[in-house]
This record gives structure tokens, sequence and C-alpha cells, in this order.
């Protein structure tokens, strides 16, 4: 489990976040494994993320560096796992499979979370500030649950 993409709407809120969360506990762990993101929508190719992203994800110390990238079904051949933020992100990824090995990649983020009760990383994107500091909470919460599953 080497390669890990996250996958959201547009790859400027949840998605990103999610990247920069990861990399930082990782690294922090000593785990090796590359992290990346995209959006199943083209809205935002090749853009940073939304400035609000930025500015909690940075007051957080995570790094956000990211550039929005579509996901294509040639994801499914780079990565291992792929993790998606909300249903619709999950129905679209698996629209876009192959083969079983494709869809048995697939996971809903929100199921590896330890405390919290959702079955979604809600989108941010038309919320407030206290939204993206919870989609931060909720991946910052999904990291000891994925390390369990996957890398124990
Ligand atoms: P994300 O949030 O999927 O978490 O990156 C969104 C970003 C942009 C849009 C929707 C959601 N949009 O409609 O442009």
């Amino acid at each position: 489990m080497k390669r890990v993409l996250f996958v959201c709407l547009g790859n400027i809120c949840r998605s990103p976040t999610a990247e920069a969360v990861f990399k930082k506990h990782f690294q922090n762990k000593k785990i090796d494994v590359f992290f990346d993101s995209a959006g199943t929508a083209g809205y935002h190719i090749g853009e940073r993320s939304d400035a609000r992203t930025i500015k909690h994800g940075e007051a957080r110390g995570y790094v956000m560096d990211h550039l929005a990238r579509q996901f294509s079904a040639k994801d499914f051949d780079d990565f291992d796992l792929i993790f998606a933020m909300d249903d619709s992100n999950y129905s679209n990824i698996l629209k876009l499979s192959r083969k079983p090995e494709d869809k048995n990649k697939v996971f809903k983020m929100a199921e590896l979370t330890q405390t919290k009760k959702i079955s979604e990383v809600p989108d941010p994107y038309h919320g407030s500030a206290k939204d993206f500091k919870n989609v931060i909470d909720i991946l910052e919460d999904c990291v000891p649950a994925v390390i369990a599953r996957f890398y124990s």
C-alpha cells in the first residue's frame, strides 16, 4: 500500500486537506507512503487549493501545496488505495472502474473515522470557517484507523 489517493469533487477543499494531513502524520511516524489527491470534476484543474483550505490547513501546521487535477481511470493503475470523501465521489470513482481489482481499491474515507459518527466528509465549499476546521478534525481522526487497518 505504497501509493494512496484521496478524491473529492473539486480537489480544492477536502482531498488536498487529506493529502496534507496524511503526509505529515505518516512522515512523523516514518511510514513511507506517497500521497496524492484528485477531484472527480475538472472545474479547478491546475489551481491551488481554495484560499480557506490553505489558511486553515496552514494554521494547523500542514503544507498546502497541491495543484488540482482530475481523477481518471489511470489512477486505478497508479494507486493501491483510493479514499472517496463522500458517497457521490465514491460512485463517480466506481463508474470509471474497469475490473473488480479497481473497485477493491476504493473506500469511503468516513468508514475509517475513529470517534466521529459520520458516513461522509462534508463538503465545506459553501460553508464557514467551522466547516473547514471540521474537515481537518475528521481527517486527523482517520489517520490512526488507516494505519491500524492497512499499515499494522
Ligand atoms: P471539494 O469542494 O470537493 O472538497 O474540493 C468543492 C470545491 C469546489 C466545488 C465544489 C466542492 N465547486 O462546485 O466548484
